[in-house]
């Protein structure tokens, strides 16, 4: 007989059992139900609602089916329905009448709610490590090409030079972004709802902070009815895992755009690459293909929880049960990519000699071109006009700006004198971006110094 059987007469049907059974996969929650079923215990004895000896019982009863779930002996059958009632009724098996007044002042709607938020913090701290290391190799990558020039890009066209360190902030900037959301989402699982019982409480004194603070929780819930229906804290870090894949699916497109022929920007490690069963020069980008191709189950996890919530009335319905596989997928999903994604460009090398060269034939001194003849006097829309020509012509005699000899200089416009080829140079055109947020070296430096202080006021959480 189920553990809820009194009521009923009939046995539930097999494909019922097979339907709304969860533990398939919220047996993923062992260790963070049976901490909080230890908590409870503990708190009960202590408030004289359970006796002592019952306390131990259950507490000795508990530790033995940890060990054994740890160590896979035990198996997990649809018709236990859930992580929570496969733990009792072992409980009750192994330990007896103690064992069946674990649940005095609980309902599986407040406990599932926790087991959910001790996972989720959990997963938050592992999500935040992650990123955090990201983070760290951006800098340092950074730090290490803060005077390499690359072309940057506006519309995938050659626009204006900067240089490598400069692009790999802008990452850096995102993914620090991140780490901040993903400490929000650790802070809103942060909270105990237990207490909550099915939606209005409990008649029981229970004192809801001792078993907060024995789990390590900061704080409880104010409200019952949210308390066991609230799943906020799951979309938190589900919008935050969202917006980190994307981050890293922009990231991944340039790679594998960088590591083409085209661009050959990029050389990916062997060991990140796969090849071809029939095209015997090939190299592909599989990590990055992958992990923007991912990032549509993220997107898609997200997607299926907000639905699952919309509308719901309070307080807690079985719907909600769909929680889990969505949220389970996406912190896999995310944890897996950072991961590999972060191996991944630690052994790739960018191609600092093709970034340079290319930087000088695409005409992304273009702009500095302009800015030049305006310093010696001709109006900006003129020398705008007078650059396009400029360029008209290169791109007929199949020249860069800086290939052209002064006579032909000289045909454009009479103030072009031999400090022009200083002035193009990329170096130049980069050096002269020497503004807070701009590429100049000393300006990305201090970006750098900023974005370590940065980290280090960010929370490092055990995980
Ligand atoms: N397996 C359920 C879930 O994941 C646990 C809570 C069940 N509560 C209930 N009243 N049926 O949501």
């Amino acid at each position: 007989m189920k553990l809820w059987g009194g009521r009923f007469q009939k046995n539930t049907d097999h494909e019922m059992d097979d339907f709304h059974s969860s533990i398939g996969f919220d047996h993923r929650l062992f260790r963070e139900d049976i901490a909080g079923s230890r908590a409870h215990a503990q708190m009960l004895a202590r408030q004289g609602i359970i006796s002592q000896e019952d306390q131990q019982a259950i507490d000795r009863g508990l530790a033995s089916i940890l060990t054994d779930m740890e160590a896979g002996r035990i198996d997990f059958p649809p018709e236990s329905e859930d992580i929570h009632m496969r733990v009792e009724e072992l409980l009750t098996e192994r330990v007896g009448e103690p064992g069946k007044r674990l649940h005095t002042g609980r309902s599986r709607n407040d406990q599932v709610a926790l087991d959910m938020r001790l996972y989720a913090k959990e997963t938050a701290a592992e999500t935040m490590a992650a990123v955090r290391r990201l983070c760290e190799l951006l800098l340092s990558m950074a730090e290490a090409h803060v005077h390499d020039i690359m072309p940057g890009y506006t519309h995938l066209q050659q626009a204006q030079p900067i240089t490598l360190g400069h692009y790999l902030m802008a990452y850096f900037q995102m993914f620090s972004r991140d780490l901040l959301r993903f400490e929000n989402a650790y802070q809103a699982a942060d909270v105990s709802p237990l207490g909550s019982g099915a939606l209005a409480g409990a008649a029981y004194p229970l004192d809801r902070a001792f078993v907060a603070e024995a789990l390590g929780l900061s704080r409880i819930t104010l409200n019952s009815l949210d308390g066991v229906s609230d799943r906020d804290f799951l979309l938190d870090y589900l919008a935050a895992a969202s917006i980190c894949m994307m981050h890293l699916s922009r990231f991944c497109e340039e790679c594998v755009l960088y590591s083409s022929a085209e661009f050959g920007f990029l050389a990916m490690d062997d060991s990140f690459s796969t090849g071809s069963s029939m095209m015997p020069q090939k190299k592909n980008p599989d990590v990055a293909e992958l992990v923007r191709g991912k990032t549509g189950r993220v997107y898609g996890d997200l997607t299926a929880l907000l639905t699952v919530m919309k509308s719901l009335p309070l307080a807690y319905n079985k719907d909600m049960q769909e929680d889990k596989e969505s949220y389970f997928d996406a912190r896999d999903t995310l944890l897996q990519c950072l991961g590999i994604f972060t191996d991944m460009l630690a052994s790739a090398t960018y191609r600092t000699d093709v970034m340079r060269r290319k930087a000088n034939l695409g005409f992304s001194n273009a702009t500095d071109c302009a800015d030049y003849l305006v310093r010696k006097g001709v109006p900006f829309r003129d020398a705008h006009r007078i650059t396009g020509e400029l360029v008209a012509y290169c791109l007929d005699q199949g020249k860069a700006l800086l290939d052209l000899e002064a006579e032909e200089l000289a045909r454009f416009s009479p103030v072009f004198s031999d400090d022009v080829y200083e002035a193009l140079s990329p170096e130049a055109c980069v050096a002269a971006r020497d503004i807070p947020g701009g590429p100049a070296p000393r300006q990305v430096l201090a970006a750098i110094e900023a974005g370590k202080a940065l980290l280090r006021s960010i929370p490092v959480h055990e995980a």
